[in-house]
């Protein structure tokens, strides 16, 4: 057995089963981009400080790039007796080219390094996940411009509440997702601040310049607590949450699909691109990709408790239980990225059914509110208004009839203030036309609102 690049005290190797348990590589090697960046960055400074010298440093660098070519056209060996992808790398590096690879880890601890690897990680998935996202409201921009008059049946409690157009509907995905987007912006300038150069914990004694590699690897700048450096993963944590905020507007949007995908709503189509069959039920085409959309949200909440969980207990600095911050790190990512992905095709694969949508309208009185304001537009205070339209809406369950098919002397009856203009506000257009007010349904708003999210996302 090779001797650990730790060895130097140990008489004897670890066990089977423990470099099993311990190991890190069969997942951590997806950093190796990452962990070469910092050392590349690591190596140049070292130079620039005379801790080693120019010489060493560009048989080092060019070391590097070997290794990194190599991984790329999967020729790398990763080996779990080198545990992690800090130490399979610098071994390699090692065996490569000697010597100079020796004074690569001068002034450097695996617990500094990790670190950088994740932060600069998590810039680059935060960067993928962001594109993502804007694709994802294009794709629901471009629908809602497609059904620019469609009125939907609005609902709360998933009862019918008030008619609502179509691509209001379709904005209020849009500008939930950029509230997500926000908040992975946020979390990307918060964690992007250099570890390297914490070492261990405390730092180093050797004179090193924690500017340079900062800004080398281009973050803001160096930590400046080397103990607080290696100790936290809130940025972890912080990634982590924004993507299950994002992954829950996700699962509603795919739970609100799914409802109107079914025979009892009947809305909207997916196209066969994006629908799965039954193995046994021939005639079945189900809407499974945005039912997993639903299902891996609980993955990507679940990941955030992992981390939560595993963070609570640590004492003050690195402790070796954050090696298990990786995996529901990837998990996480890969769970949103492919969410968005699907909701994104899934957008652009779907029909809505005007027709049905339409001749489902009259039912469950979504102009109620509207006459409601009508009498307050009368001078009714609006409770009592409340009350007379109740008492309207009473009278029509009786006749089966809509608010629309009450006779002027019906509603007269009800209450005297009904006049003949009542039936401008009747029906759900008439209803849809009498919203003004800033955010509302009315199609003045919401098509300045729609211009505006065309001009923000460049759709011409
Ligand atoms: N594989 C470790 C992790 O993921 C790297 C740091 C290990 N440091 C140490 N002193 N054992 O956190």
């Amino acid at each position: 057995k090779e001797n650990k690049l730790w060895g130097g005290r140990f008489e004897e190797g670890v066990t089977d089963a423990v470099e099993r348990f311990t190991e890190s590589i069969s997942y951590d090697w997806q950093l190796y981009k990452y962990d070469i960046m910092g050392s590349k960055a690591h190596a140049s400074m070292l130079a620039a400080q005379g801790l080693i010298t120019a010489g060493d440093k560009d048989i080092i660098l060019e070391g590097l790039d070997q290794i990194e070519k190599l991984i790329q056209d999967g020729k790398f060996e990763w080996r779990k007796d080198r545990e992690d992808v800090h130490m399979n790398i610098e071994a390699a590096l090692i065996e490569k080219v000697g010597e100079p690879a020796k004074k690569l880890h001068t002034a450097r601890s695996r617990n500094d390094q990790i670190v950088t690897d994740l932060r600069l990680w998590c810039r680059d998935a935060i960067d993928k996940i962001l594109t993502r996202i804007k694709q994802f409201q294009v794709s629901l921009v471009l629908l809602a411009s497609k059904y620019i008059d469609l009125i939907v049946p609005g609902y709360t409690h998933l009862q019918r509440a008030q008619p609502v157009l179509l691509p209001h509907l379709l904005l209020s995905y849009v500008e939930q997702l950029e509230r997500d987007a926000g908040r992975l912006v946020n979390c990307r300038e918060r964690l992007n601040f250099c570890p390297l150069g914490a070492c261990a914990l405390a730092g180093t004694g050797l004179p090193i310049d924690r500017f340079k590699t900062a800004k080398d690897l281009k973050f803001t700048a160096p930590m400046k607590n080397s103990i607080d450096a290696v100790s936290d993963r809130d940025f972890v944590l912080e990634f982590l949450a924004a993507n299950s905020i994002a992954a829950v507007h996700l699962s509603r949007i795919g739970e609100e699909w799914v409802l109107w995908a079914s025979e009892e709503f009947g809305f909207l189509t997916p196209s066969d691109s994006v629908s799965t069959g039954s193995s046994i039920m021939p005639q079945k085409k189900n809407p499974d990709p945005m039912e997993l959309v639903r299902g891996k949200s609980a993955r990507v909440v679940g990941d955030l408790m992992t981390v939560l969980t595993l963070c609570k207990g640590l004492p003050q600095a690195y402790n070796r239980d954050l090696q298990e911050d990786k995996e529901p790190l990837f998990d996480s990512v890969k769970a949103v990225l492919g969410m968005l992905e699907v909701c994104t095709e899934f957008a652009q694969n779907i029909s809505f059914n005007s027709k049905r949508i339409q001749s489902s309208l009259p039912a469950g009185y979504l102009d109620a509110t509207t006459l409601a304001d009508y009498l307050v537009k009368k001078g009714v205070p609006f409770r009592t208004s409340h009350e007379i339209v109740g008492r309207s809406v009473a009278l029509c369950v009786s006749k089966n009839c809509q608010l629309a098919e009450l006779g002027i002397d019906d509603l007269k009856a009800v209450h005297p203030v009904f006049e003949a203009d009542v039936y401008e506000y009747l029906g759900v257009e008439n209803a849809v036309n009498k919203f003004i007010s800033y955010g509302s349904t009315g199609s003045e708003q919401v098509k300045k609102q729609l211009e505006d999210w065309r001009a923000q996302l460049g759709i011409s």
